[in-house]
């Protein structure tokens, strides 16, 4: 890990850091624009100001990626594709990937997600009449690994889904920002001891998707085997063409999955857990019935919805902080910063600042209905040239699927809490499970 200038009366944040990476972000985001800090030997800048925060995501030649997307993080399992790379590679993953992420496939999208969605309600009804409580983010990974399975790789089961299930998970709940920054100050053999684990997801990772791959290799109606037969991967990686097609879907599979299952929970828990806010949704969609589950994606028909999704994402963002390591030495708010200097950036600390978003702990949808969020005060999805590529799928996914259910089932969450914690996990998961029963609605 870079050791940005060293100020060696900083205190160490480590400790509170630690103890709770939620409330230190909070903390610091609402001191300054631009704030000093050190974790132990490691010293960086923690960025406040949605201002401040823009310049940054948008100048991705100044600003890289920071240590989280490495080898020792993200890049173990992702390798080098578009999450986890830079300058002209990252340029060329992104060549590579824009044929198939064009405006018509994400347009149709919606028609691929629905059989899937048909199979998860019926799913839903067995639950029901079982009444057992269950697992609703295992849940909603499991299915949601389905629809992104099926919409990119023509397959929804690929053989080892189990396999991919538990890999998705362990990469969520054991490869957190934070425990990045931890463990950049552990001795060498208790980094081996973690790393060990990720050694051996990533190999269980690899048998899956060369399986896909060599499955797939010669399909020409498969994304898998129109970029083998074509030029692009090879321009990119001559060498290990192959290994790159790897990089690519590990990544598709892994920012594709974990991020929008646990919004999806985190919507669903949120409404079972606010029945007037789920009460008006259920009128909104009976004022105006859609015809197909795909027909509730238009955010003017349905406005309720749209604002309960996005306040959802508010609450628990499910990339919760980025990190960024300076390529020159540049000046931020008036602050300098060097070459080679950490700069954290957490969306979750910039939700959660009153001064954008008053009661900031509360869920209130309507606000997202009475005026758009200051610009740069509200960034699920990033920020610049390195937006999320997903958002589009995850929104559509999220809406219907949240539709769907609000309207055939109650849902249970027992002794949820109506303002729950997050877990400093890679996804924005509970910090205290609780399990979910449903009851299928009168005329349902
Ligand atoms: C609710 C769901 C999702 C959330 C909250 C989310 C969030 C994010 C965020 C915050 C970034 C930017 C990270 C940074 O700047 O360091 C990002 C990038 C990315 N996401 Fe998502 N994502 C979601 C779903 C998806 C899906 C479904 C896919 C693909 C199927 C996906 C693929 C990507 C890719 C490829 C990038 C890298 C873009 C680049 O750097 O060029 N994401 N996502």
């Amino acid at each position: 890990m870079p050791h940005s200038s060293v100020h060696p009366t900083l205190p160490d944040a480590l400790p509170d850091f630690a103890r709770d990476p939620f409330a230190w972000l909070r903390s610091q985001a609402a001191l300054a624009p631009v704030q000093r800090f050190r974790f132990g030997s490691l010293h960086g800048f923690m960025v406040g100001d949605p201002g401040v925060i823009i310049e940054v995501l948008r100048d991705i030649e100044t600003f890289a990626k920071g240590p989280y997307a490495g080898q020792q993080g993200l890049g173990l399992m992702l390798g080098d594709g578009p999450v986890t790379s830079d300058g002209a590679r990252w340029r060329g993953v992104r060549r590579i990937l824009q044929p198939e992420w064009t405006a018509a496939r994400a347009a149709s999208a919606p028609s691929r997600f629905a059989p899937v969605l048909d199979d998860w309600c019926a799913g839903w009804d067995a639950r029901a009449d079982s009444g057992a409580p269950f697992d609703l983010l295992d849940d909603t990974r499991r299915w949601i690994l389905r629809a992104v399975l099926r919409e990119f790789l023509d397959d929804e089961t690929c053989g080892g889904f189990e396999d991919l299930v538990e890999v998705v998970t362990r990469a969520e709940d054991g490869m957190g920002p934070a425990w990045l920054y931890l463990m950049a100050n552990l001795s060498p053999a208790h980094v081996d001891r973690f790393r060990q684990g990720w050694t051996d997801g990533r190999a269980r990772l690899d048998r899956v998707l060369y399986a896909i791959i060599d499955a797939q290799a010669a399909s020409a109606s498969t994304m898998v085997g129109r970029l083998l037969a074509g030029p692009a991967l090879a321009e990119v990686e001559p060498l290990e063409p192959r290994r790159l097609l790897r990089d690519l879907i590990a990544t598709i599979v892994l920012a594709g999955t974990g991020t929008t299952a646990s919004a999806l929970y985190w919507v669903l828990y949120l409404l079972a857990l606010h029945p007037a806010a789920s009460q008006r949704l259920r009128d909104e969609l009976a004022a105006d019935p859609p015809s197909a589950w795909s027909d509730v994606i238009d955010r003017n028909r349905y406005p309720w919805l749209d604002a309960c999704v996005q306040e959802t994402l508010r609450l628990y963002p499910s990339v919760w902080f980025f990190d960024r390591l300076t390529t020159r030495p540049t000046t931020l708010a008036g602050v300098d910063i060097p070459d080679g200097a950490v700069v954290l950036l957490s969306n979750y600390a910039l939700h959660r600042q009153p001064t954008w978003f008053p009661s900031p702990d509360a869920f209130q949808p309507e606000r997202f209905l009475a005026a758009p969020p200051v610009r740069g005060s509200y960034l699920p999805f990033g920020f610049g040239p390195r937006y999320c590529m997903g958002a589009p799928y995850a929104l559509q996914e999220i809406a219907m699927a949240s539709a769907a259910f609000v309207t055939r089932f109650d849902i249970d969450m027992g002794s949820g809490d109506p303002t729950p914690q997050l877990a400093a996990t890679g996804g924005a998961r509970p910090r205290k499970p609780v399990a979910a029963t449903l009851r299928r609605r009168a005329g349902a």
